[in-house]
């Protein structure tokens, strides 16, 4: 039985890769954030109490910006595969708190690879190393974007996750580590982080729909991604940590769409139309944007035998009806006289 040890395990990706994992008979380990609050909701459902079971999951407290407690863990665990896919991810805020994030993106990733290397010098046993990198690294590099690409990154988050790439590179070649680089472009599900912009969608139409909201604002409706479903995606991290050597792979649809297309479609399956609810509010613009990415991941179909088996209609359907769904629960708690707070309409 393999074990493997996932930093950033409670964010959207973390928790599918979890499930992925243990699915497949994997000791699961991750590392959480101490919080004031509990931040464990994404993967409540695979989480058994390690005093009544013998859990397949278990929990360390960690953080990209504290080297000596990866080192720790990392020590504790002995895993066979690390996927790091801990971050500040989002592209707005990386203006905001950009020495943050490079801190957390960029030299987190290279803290946790010096942890490997020291680790594996010790007579630890052989690591596979899963690093989590970005479509946002090609910018504004003309699309089709493919590993051939030559990045061009257009926030501190981008520059940073392009750090993080050529470190991962760099302990391939000069330790010969087992480190792969996936380089995903964007993908979404019923469990995205709520201030991206497709979940923001589709959170508020649920609600105008139920009648608890009237407005979303929203900036830059022209850009275009390549949308995927991150079920598939974290399945493709796992794969890159099976092949016989290390490499670098673009993962996505290799399809791309506006940010308006999104709402057309989401309007459509809500039954509302969107032009009557939309307003701009330009802080949701980004001082640099980018513009268009539509990835070719060829490679990993010829390498890795991956492709993306959910479609965009069917990805915005099941986001959709998802959050149509809790905006129901939602409305039913409020009808009870429970206090309910309608976060991301205004804020973010
Ligand atoms: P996410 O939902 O924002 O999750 C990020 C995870 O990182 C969370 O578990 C978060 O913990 C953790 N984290 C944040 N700061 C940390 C720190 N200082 N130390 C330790 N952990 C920290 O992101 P995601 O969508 O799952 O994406 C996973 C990874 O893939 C990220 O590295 C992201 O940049 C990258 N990526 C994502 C996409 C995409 O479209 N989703 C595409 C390409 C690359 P909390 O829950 O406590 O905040
Ligand atoms: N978040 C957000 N909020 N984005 C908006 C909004 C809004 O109100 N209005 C328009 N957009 C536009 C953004 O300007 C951007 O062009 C596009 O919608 C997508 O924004 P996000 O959903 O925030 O995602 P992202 O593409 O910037 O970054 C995501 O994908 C990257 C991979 O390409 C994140 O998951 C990154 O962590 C990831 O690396």
């Amino acid at each position: 039985m393999k074990t493997a040890l996932i930093f950033g395990i409670t964010g959207q990706d973390g928790s599918f890769l979890a499930e992925f994992l243990l699915g497949k008979g994997y000791d699961v380990h991750g590392v959480i954030r101490r919080a004031s609050t509990f931040n464990t909701d994404r993967i409540d459902a695979v989480y058994r109490d390690p005093h009544e079971n013998r859990a397949a999951l278990r929990l360390h407290y960690g953080d990209m910006s504290d080297g000596t407690g990866l080192r720790r863990v990392i020590a504790q665990v002995s895993p066979d595969e690390i996927y790091n896919l801990a971050a500040q991810s989002h592209v707005r805020v990386s203006f905001d708190q950009a020495e943050y994030t490079a801190d957390v993106v960029g030299t987190g990733t290279l803290r946790a690879l010096e942890a490997v290397r020291d680790h594996m010098k010790a007579g630890g046993k052989p690591v596979r190393f899963y690093q989590a990198g970005s479509s946002e690294m090609f910018g504004a590099a003309a699309p089709p974007q493919n590993e051939a690409t030559p990045f061009y990154p257009r926030s501190p988050y981008a520059v940073s996750k392009v750090a993080a790439h050529w470190y991962a590179v760099n302990y391939r070649e000069a330790y010969g580590l087992f480190v792969s680089n996936g380089i995903l472009f964007n993908h979404e599900s019923e469990r995205r982080g709520e201030t991206f912009v497709t979940r923001k969608i589709t959170r508020a139409l649920g609600r105008i729909k139920l009648g608890m909201q009237d407005k979303l604002y929203l900036g830059n409706l022209e850009a275009k991604r390549d949308w995927g479903y991150a079920g598939d995606y974290v399945e493709a991290m796992w794969m890159m940590l099976q092949a016989p050597r290390p490499g670098d792979y673009v993962i996505s649809t290799g399809e791309s769409h506006s940010v308006r297309e999104f709402l057309d479609l989401a309007g459509e399956y809500s039954g509302l139309d969107w032009t009557r609810h939309v307003e701009t509010d330009p802080r949701y613009f980004r001082p640099s944007e980018v513009d268009h990415l539509r990835g070719d991941s060829s490679k990993a179909l010829s390498e890795l035998g991956w492709r993306p088996k959910m479609d965009f209609p069917k990805l915005v359907r099941l986001m959709v009806e998802q959050d149509l769904d809790l905006a129901q629960q939602e409305r039913t708690l409020a009808e009870a006289g429970h206090r309910v707070v309608l976060r991301g309409s205004a804020h973010r």
